[in-house]
């Protein structure tokens, strides 16, 4: 197939150097939207008279034929044509001649495929936006009903203080939040139109931009258009956003993998989400969670790629950007497949041990802030009251004991400000129930959180 340039060139490409320039292998995925782009520039050039009203329509008509074709799965973009762009265009021309040639007039591909990727990114965002509810919701039910069940809180992974589940579970509820809002700043970014700046420098065609931009939902258009063609901020802000919710992903599924093992025996899988080992016949392995970690460095990777892409590239357009696209594919793909994935596995996958769970609370020193915190009640300083309650701790493990298992009168050697009720003070789901502070997981807070969450996820 000639190139559209091959008048200027006295030879052909080199067959390898042609695949190689190619991005029609990948870019094709925005067959749609690069439909749409040109239906609204051809619309806008037809509004400012540079093509007839019939010019218009035959372009327009066309433009529908190839979707249609192309949604039948009667047509389907392939080399030679060198990327999505051209390949149309081609495919126009073919289908209606040369009011087809018409179509590229004042724009460029350095502005159509700017459009191009923030219309396919702004629908994937939005497609993660109801993905990431959902999220939310197994989430939520998942706490809903486990409000009373306490599961130990670690922190530098050494049993730390008890917790009730639901607190636990509604800690990824303000992750996922989080990831939402960041998707939706990137999304107005996204939503900002390039088209009309063609190849760096506007045009001398009359056009009209910001009624292709109202065309294709754009809310702003870009005020420079050397930055219109050159922008990639946004690709960027994406597979960022994308690697913090992935990071959020990696954390439970890491969580879930420990919580799994025999070692911990927390949880289990149900079968609906584990696999079996080819050699092991009693393996059932967690591979849902462990994909979805394994994954997250693909997205990590995506974004130093992206950052690595920008670096030094001078203004305007240039060639790199190609590089823009299956990172931005990957990223979507890997992110959505694997919130789909972890929803399943939170809705279905999963069942928590509650026995194991409480007779874990019950036998380690996690109670240990709350002896001291005792103390505190009955005016010892803080500092005093840690001490001594150190100097239980190195006693009853050197006796391989607990606080529960001390006599008063034991207790009262340490400090004589201990009574009978500190038995109680010491029991686990007193210890939780009595963290009232704001935000802590006392039950009281952790229901209102809950009910909090049920309002805002409209349940
Ligand atoms: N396939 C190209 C890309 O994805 C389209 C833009 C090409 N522009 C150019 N001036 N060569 O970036």
């Amino acid at each position: 197939m000639a190139k559209v340039w091959s008048k200027r060139f006295d030879n052909t490409l080199n067959p390898f150097i042609e695949k190689f320039n190619a991005s029609i292998g990948f870019d094709r995925k925005l067959i749609l939207e690069d439909l749409d782009c040109s239906i609204a520039h051809a619309k806008m050039l037809g509004k400012t008279k540079v093509l007839s009203s019939t010019e218009t329509l035959q372009i327009i008509n066309g433009l529908k034929t190839i979707k249609l074709e192309y949604l039948e799965g009667k047509f389907f973009p392939n080399p030679p044509s060198e990327d999505i762009h051209y390949c149309i265009e081609e495919k126009l021309i073919s289908l209606i001649g040369e009011a087809g040639k018409k179509l590229h007039t004042g724009r460029s591909r350095n502005d159509q495929v700017g459009t191009d990727i923030r219309l396919w990114l702004r629908k994937e965002i939005d497609n993660l936006e109801i993905l990431l509810t959902d999220l939310q919701k197994s989430f939520f039910y998942l706490a809903k009903s486990n409000i009373y069940t306490l599961i130990p809180g670690y922190t530098h992974m050494q049993r730390a203080q008890p917790l009730s589940l639901a607190h636990h579970l509604l800690a990824y509820l303000e992750m996922f939040q989080r990831d939402r809002e960041r998707f939706k700043e990137v999304r107005s970014r996204v939503n900002t139109s390039p088209l009309g700046a063609a190849a760096l420098a506007g045009t001398k065609i009359k056009i009209d931009r910001n009624f292709t931009a109202a065309e294709l939902g754009f809310e702003n258009i870009y005020k420079n258009s050397v930055d219109a063609v050159s922008d990639r901020d946004f690709c960027i802000e994406f597979v960022s956003a994308s690697a913090i919710a992935m990071s959020h992903l990696s954390k439970i599924s890491e969580e879930i993998i420990l919580w799994v093992t025999d070692e911990f025996s927390f949880a289990k899988l149900t079968d609906k989400c584990a696999t079996g080992s080819s050699l092991m016949p009693q393996k059932k392995n967690p591979d849902v969670p462990e994909l979805i970690r394994g994954k997250t460095g693909r997205v990590y990777g995506h974004l130093q790629a992206l950052l690595t892409m920008v670096k030094g590239v001078p203004l305007a357009y240039n060639k790199d950007f190609q590089e823009d696209k299956e990172p931005i594919f990957d990223t979507a793909d890997t992110i959505s497949s694997c919130i789909k994935a972890l929803t399943i596995l939170i809705s279905e996958g999963i069942e928590f041990n509650i026995e194991n769970l409480s007779y874990s609370v019950e036998n380690d020193f996690s109670n240990a802030t709350d002896l001291a915190d005792y103390l505190v009640g009955k005016n010892v300083p803080f500092r005093t009251a840690y001490q001594v309650v150190g100097e239980i701790v190195k006693y009853c493990s050197e006796r391989k004991i607990l606080f529960k298992h001390l006599k008063i009168d034991e207790f009262k050697r340490f400090h004589p400000d201990f009574n009978q009720d500190v038995f109680l003070d010491l029991q686990p789901h007193n210890v939780v129930k009595a963290r009232t502070s704001e935000g802590g997981t006392g039950f009281t807070q952790v229901e209102k959180e809950v009910n909090n969450w049920e309002k805002k996820l409209l349940l």
